[in-house]
């Protein structure tokens, strides 16, 4: 990445964001290193990506507040004065079975999946500079394309929707530089499929990758951080699938 950017990385403090940040880290680079509850791993990362160069600030917020969603980009822009790009890696599937599903399962789930990393990459894109554009990645997932699994159909719904508003607010704002893009992610191992998933059930999710085993956080992160960076001016309104021919 090149110096004097400043990246806002949602999730910061979870697999794929630490993957994210620690792929865009880089002398000059700052980083705004979102967590929730996860402070001491947030805190971690900061001390190991100061010491490649970057200057970090960890900034708390609860996906679930709209306020501070806002107040997250708000807190990021006041630290470090401008905004070249935000990847927005958070949130959990909250898995449960379709039958259960209520309306405030519905409403967490699409607005920690939708509402809120549209919400923040949307105060964001008003903080980008009109010279300097940016990029906004959004991480959905393969479960769309297949409607999910049985505890997971809100999950899928709400990456479905998320993909449509990607696509919609990219092409309001490709004319002042900025591209949003998003990454449909396949299984990476993460405290969240641990959550949802018995080991023999992921042994199970594993089996039917077409490639033979899980994604890597890096390998997903990769995607992310090409999305973010100037080789990728040009990519806008786009998905990239990284899921193991899923
Ligand atoms: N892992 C996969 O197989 C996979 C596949 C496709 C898509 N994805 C997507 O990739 C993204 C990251 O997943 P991951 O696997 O890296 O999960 P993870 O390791 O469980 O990390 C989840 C991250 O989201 C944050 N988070 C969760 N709930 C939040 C809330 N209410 N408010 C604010 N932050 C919240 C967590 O913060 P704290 O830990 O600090 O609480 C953590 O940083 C998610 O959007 C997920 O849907 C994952």
């Amino acid at each position: 990445m090149r110096s004097d950017r400043a990246y806002l990385i949602v999730g910061a403090s979870g697999t794929i964001g630490s993957a994210v940040a620690a792929q865009v880290t880089a002398p000059g680079v700052n980083l705004g290193l979102h967590y929730s509850t996860n402070r001491a791993t947030a805190s971690n990362l900061k001390t190991q990506l100061e010491q490649a160069g970057s200057a970090c600030e960890c900034l708390q917020s609860d996906l679930a507040d709209e306020t501070a969603c806002r107040d997250l980009v708000e807190r990021f822009h006041a630290r470090f004065g401008s905004i070249s790009g935000v990847a927005l890696c958070g949130g959990n599937v909250h898995w449960k079975p379709w039958q259960e599903l209520d309306r405030d399962a519905w409403q967490r789930v699409l607005f920690e999946h939708c509402v809120a990393p549209f919400t923040i990459a949307s105060a964001a894109i008003r903080r980008m500079s009109a010279d300097a554009g940016g990029r906004i990645v959004f991480l959905s997932s393969i479960a769309p394309k297949y409607g999910g699994s049985a505890k997971t159909v809100h999950y899928a719904a709400a990456k479905a929707a998320l993909e449509v508003a990607m696509h919609g607010l990219s092409r309001e704002v490709a004319h002042s530089g900025i591209c949003v893009n998003g990454v449909r992610a396949g299984f990476v191992d993460s405290p969240q499929q641990r959550r949802g998933r018995t080991s023999e059930e992921i042994a199970e999710r594993i089996r039917k990758i077409p490639v033979g085993r899980a994604g890597t956080a890096d390998e997903v992160a990769s995607a992310v951080v090409y999305l973010l960076s100037e080789r990728a001016g040009f990519v806008s309104g786009e998905l990239i699938t990284v899921a193991g021919g899923d």
